[in-house]
């Protein structure tokens, strides 16, 4: 039998912590085992705090923080140095879970030594565990020359926000053969330049399972249907806060869960028994409650459902399986 009394060495005193924090051989098993990952947006430290305690599997630091929580009327006026700030609020409150800077138009086209410093910015100064930019082949030696500085790149397709422009506006990608194809080649492109995931926005299921199938790396999806590996909402959409635009994808999860806020409050403890500091009763609950919930419908594949999804007409469908690329 054990001696409860005899001292341990040392070294077995220090309580061994597993890190929370998922990493890349995380989001490759979850792709592996067919788990879907549950992400989300955050820009500052009560809502990254919120996401963080909801158990979401990354957050990315949008350029999106630009229009939701800047105020700009798009992503393209947002700077570096904003980014920079948004970027560091949102790891103070979410210190244990990974974190993605978004690259900001302007911050990695002009050079690969921009591209590198830019990205290297997001992780020294912010605390970021990756980065993500936007295009395909076009980029491919900025992904090339950040992945050769050690940074991990995550690759991002579909609709790009900072080049509506070229798009004609903000459109829904991948669903006639033409736009299938540069999708799957730019991915494919991207996988072979070294970033460790995709992100599709804006594109039916269909195409963008098929892309999610073709490539090893993980393929996430905004408006993207439920045939991808996992996941990821703008947290204004999320809590109902943005009111200037509301993408088709975007669920307002409050309605969801204000009648189980409205029994935990009933249950609380009155304020005197518990104390100030220990009585949850306010909006970060209301916040956690709503994240909770959608983590729990992503990994469940119920979210997006069809409400939430980019339909594909028949016809549509058909042409795509003269792609080389469909299978
Ligand atoms: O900036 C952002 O939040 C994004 C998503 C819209 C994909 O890039």
């Amino acid at each position: 039998m054990a001696d409860k009394n005899k001292k341990l060495p040392l070294i077995e005193q220090v309580p061994v912590k597993k890190p929370v924090k998922k990493g890349l051989l995380d989001f490759v098993k979850m792709k592996r085992n067919g788990v879907p990952a549950a992400w989300i947006t955050a820009y500052d430290l009560p809502f990254a705090y919120a996401a963080e305690k909801a158990g979401v599997d990354m957050i990315l630091v949008g350029d999106s923080g630009g229009m939701v929580q800047l105020g700009y009327a798009t992503t393209n006026p947002v700077t570096m140095d904003e980014m920079i700030i948004l970027a560091k609020s949102a790891r103070r409150g979410a210190p244990n879970t990974f974190l993605i800077g978004d690259m900001p138009q302007g911050s990695y086209e002009p050079s690969e030594r921009d591209a590198v410093l830019s990205a290297l910015r997001f992780i020294k100064e912010a605390g970021c565990d990756a980065i993500k930019c936007e295009g395909g082949q076009r980029i491919i030696p900025k992904v090339k020359a950040m992945v050769d500085a050690g940074i991990l790149v995550m690759g991002h397709l579909g609709l790009t926000p900072q080049s509506t422009a070229s798009f004609g506006g903000y459109k829904v990608q991948g669903k006639s053969v033409k736009s299938f194809d540069k999708t799957m080649e730019d991915a494919l492109a991207l996988q072979k330049a070294g970033a460790y995931a995709l992100l599709l926005e804006a594109m039916p299921s269909e195409p963008a399972e098929q892309i999610a199938k073709e490539l090893s790396i993980p393929v996430y999806g905004i408006g993207a249907g439920t045939g991808i590996d996992g996941q990821l909402v703008i947290m204004h959409d999320l809590m109902g806060f943005y009111q200037a635009f509301r993408p088709w994808f975007a669920k307002c999860y409050i309605p969801e869960v204000v009648q189980e806020f409205a029994d935990y409050l009933k249950n609380l403890p009155d304020v005197r028994r518990i104390g100030r500091d220990e009585r949850k009763d306010g909006l970060l609950v209301l916040a956690e409650m709503a994240i909770a919930k959608y983590v729990a419908d992503v990994r469940a594949k119920q979210f997006p459902g069809a409400e939430y999804s980019y339909p594909i007409k028949k016809e549509e469908l058909a042409a795509l399986a003269a792609s080389k690329y469909w299978k």
